[in-house]
């Protein structure tokens, strides 16, 4: 396994804050609503790691590091972890596991229906995540995996019908997923520069 350091990293960064705010909810310290406290930040949470796992290939465009990507698959698998338990804890502490309710609650939250489609797209990533289907589906498996790009839309839009009219931090996770998603465009990816010269460049140069 290379960079065992760096996905060791990965691996408590994401870890720490589920079981910290976990906790913060067993200490009574999530507010007089900790269910619904807990399903906001799962939800934002994922939609943060959505961002890093997508800025991990123009990272390794721009400074030409291997470990961008190496972690990559980690993040992306660490986004589904996260909207896993986002689910979870909304069937638990807003539906309190009560199905007759499902049918109310979609028309009362009719953005759910947006989540629940990023959602199975992500599923659909998470299950053909591993090598052997890369390897298996070929080109198709690239082509399947530009689906990260509509779960970003699809997050933002659940988002912003969400926060409605305070816009304020939608906006940035916007802009930054925008960004994200020019960087994307072949005319525009291929003319990433390298901001770091590879081993050996300047030297030869000199
Ligand atoms: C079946 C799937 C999903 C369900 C049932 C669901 C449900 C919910 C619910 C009930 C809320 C809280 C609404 C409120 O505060 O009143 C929420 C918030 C949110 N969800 Fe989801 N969601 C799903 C999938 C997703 C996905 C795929 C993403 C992103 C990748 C996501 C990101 C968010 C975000 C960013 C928030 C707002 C958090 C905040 O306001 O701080 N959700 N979701």
């Amino acid at each position: 396994m290379r960079y065992p350091l760096w996905r060791t990293a990965v691996f408590i960064c994401a870890m720490v804050w589920p079981l910290l705010w976990l906790y913060q909810a067993w200490q009574d310290a999530l507010g007089p609503d900790p269910g619904k406290v807990l399903v906001d930040r799962l939800g934002l949470g994922a939609l943060v790691l959505l961002l890093i796992t997508l800025s991990m290939t123009p990272l390794q465009k721009l400074t030409g590091w291997a470990v961008w990507i190496a972690v990559r698959r980690q993040l992306g698998l660490w986004c589904f972890a996260y909207v896993v338990l986002h689910l979870s804890a909304y069937l638990a502490f807003i539906l309190g596991f009560d199905w007759s309710q499902l049918g109310v609650e979609l028309r009362k939250r009719p953005y759910i229906i947006v989540g629940a489609m990023g959602f199975l797209c992500l599923l659909s990533l998470a299950c053909t995540s591993n090598r052997y289907s890369q390897r298996r589906m070929g080109v198709l498996w690239k082509k399947l995996h530009r689906l990260a790009y509509l779960v970003l839309v699809l997050g933002l839009l659940h988002m912003l019908w969400i926060v409605r009219a305070d816009v304020k931090e939608w906006s940035i996770y916007a802009s930054i997923g925008a960004l994200l998603l020019v960087l994307r465009l072949p005319p525009l990816a291929r003319r990433i520069p390298r901001l770091i010269a590879k081993k050996g460049t300047s030297a030869k140069k000199a």
